[in-house]
């Protein structure tokens, strides 16, 4: 949030200043430029303003603190201020767009990220000139992953690969921010609709720093980034991918193995290391996690999950979430949200759903974990992180493959192969259980993608001084919870235009 400037303003009203109307707001005055605004809209929007109590400039001098302008890029805005010889650092750039929310809210209101006039212009289409002479259309780039539409479809993947695979190794080197800041980058190309050619094509995007447009830049030339290249080939990075990769394994432990020699599994397998559950679990069933899980394979999760839970709580409701309910076709694991129409009665169910699972012989590893949420009548103490207290399970699956819940016309007994073996996997999934009042926020916190997920904390936190979380909305101005029902309400709570989940492949 931008805080408005505080400035020694004249006392006396000036002479630009309406003098039948008490100025409300004497540490803001706005000056209206008449570019593209037109005269007449200008002393329109100059009344409005005074009736409203804002002290509106007609000439602009040192004591502007808002500079409105009306369909002009911030370029040719800054343009016209230098040519009246004055400093572009005394007065904030806004859009009309923050005079229209400031007289709706019958004040000025904070400054936010869609305010503000940005160098290029990308609220609309521009034209620029590729280098054969053609033109080229460059469309409306929103700076928050939550403004925007990502599809799975994606023309920049030479690019995006480059920059997540860097992404991740800084993740792994314990350097988040770095890693955020590739995924930021690689996402603004994921929502391109075309195929990166032009490094001017990129011009005014957003989250695409220096760095990033260096890999860009390189892969442009030569058709590979050097930097990416020697990260692939790092014994380190090889080894902490390798390592993070098993289930149980997080960034430490994998690090201090790294760090006694271990770089693969076959080392850890005669390291003779004490291994906790979780991990003797994921080093058991290594290679069937680390092979993709196809819709096909969920789909047969889904029904026995959806079984089983009918069973012991009949009249729950079961939604796929996570990458599937995002059209993915395949995904690392699978995700399901439980909740009862009846508020309460979804409270053990998860224990209850384990123990039948576990006598129909179809799991492998589980790790229940109760609900610990608990909201505060003063809000979050902190701001809403991305972990969530729900009562959730993590479990690895025994899947058997062909088996009679799908049925296959062909002599084989289920769950054999063309040989007659049983052909069994272990596949990941996660079980959530939600109370019915948050089932909206459950669904839209477990639907991800990831970084769709932080860049909404984001936009909350930031542009809306509330706190999201994927149990609640709380509003810090009003000092209360926000209620919805279903995701449509939350986006609608957040202003944000809402994006159904094959548009959150960010
Ligand atoms: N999630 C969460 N808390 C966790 C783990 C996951 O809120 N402890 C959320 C994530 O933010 C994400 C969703 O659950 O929105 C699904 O996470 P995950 O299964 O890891 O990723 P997917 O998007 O489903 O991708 P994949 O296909 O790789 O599983
Ligand atoms: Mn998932
Ligand atoms: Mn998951």
């Amino acid at each position: 949030m931008v805080p408005l400037k505080r400035r020694k303003v004249p006392s006396s009203a000036s002479s630009d200043s309406s003098p039948d109307v008490a100025c409300k707001f004497p540490q803001v005055v706005l000056f209206l430029l008449e570019r593209k605004m037109g005269s007449s809209r200008r002393t329109f929007l100059t009344d409005l303003c005074r009736k409203k109590g804002f002290r509106v400039n007609e000439t602009f001098s040192e004591s502007v603190t808002h500079v409105i302008s009306e369909k002009n890029k911030g370029d040719d805005v800054r343009r016209w201020l230098r040519s009246q010889g004055h400093d572009l650092t005394i007065a904030h750039l806004v859009d009309i767009g923050w005079l229209t929310d400031s007289l709706r809210a019958g004040h000025p209101v904070d400054i936010l990220e869609g305010h503000k006039l940005h160098t290029t212009d990308y609220t609309q289409s521009t034209h620029k000139l590729t280098s054969s002479g053609g033109e080229v259309t460059t469309r409306s780039i929103p700076a928050y992953a939550c403004q925007r539409r990502t599809t799975l479809s994606n023309r920049n993947t030479i690019f995006t690969d480059a920059l997540l695979l860097l992404a991740e190794n800084a993740e792994l080197s314990g350097d988040d921010g770095r890693g955020l800041a590739f995924r930021r980058g690689a996402a603004v190309l994921k929502a391109l609709p075309e195929a990166v050619t032009d490094m001017r094509r990129l011009r005014g995007c957003p989250c695409l720093g220096e760095h990033s447009l260096r890999v860009i830049q390189d892969i442009l030339e030569t058709g590979v980034s050097r930097e990416v290249e020697s990260t692939k080939q790092s014994e380190r990075y090889q080894a902490m991918k390798v390592l993070t990769g098993i289930f149980g394994v997080g960034l430490k432990t994998a690090d201090q193995w790294f760090r006694d020699g271990i770089q693969n599994i076959h080392q850890l397998r005669h390291s003779g290391r004490t291994l906790n559950r979780a991990q003797q679990a994921g080093l058991a069933h290594y290679d069937d996690l680390m092979q993709p899980i196809t819709k096909a394979e969920a789909d047969v999760i889904a029904n026995i999950v959806e079984e089983a839970v009918q069973a012991e709580l009949p009249g729950s409701q079961v939604t796929l979430v996570g990458g599937f309910r995002r059209g993915n076709p395949s995904g690392h694991d699978v995700d399901f949200l439980i909740t009862h129409p009846q508020e309460g009665r979804e409270e053990g169910v998860i224990a209850k759903v384990v123990s039948r699972l576990e006598a129909q012989d179809f799991l492998l590893y589980q790790k229940t974990t109760r609900n610990s949420y608990m909201k505060s009548n003063d809000g979050p103490a902190r701001p809403a992180s991305s972990m969530d207290h729900f009562e959730r399970c993590l479990c690895i699956f025994r899947l058997t493959t062909g088996e009679q819940h799908e049925p296959k016309a062909c002599t084989q007994a289920p769950g054999e192969d063309s040989e007659g073996r049983a052909s069994k996997r272990a596949v990941r999934v996660d079980l959530v259980v939600s109370p019915f009042s948050q089932v909206a926020f459950a669904l839209l916190g477990w639907t991800g993608s990831k970084l769709f997920e932080r860049e909404l904390r984001r936009w909350a936190t930031r542009e809306k001084n509330m706190s999201l979380s994927s149990h609640a909305l709380y509003d810090n101005k009003q000092g209360r919870y926000l209620k919805a029902a279903t995701e449509e309400e939350i986006f609608a709570h957040l202003s944000l235009d809402y994006i159904p989940p094959s548009d959150r492949n960010t």
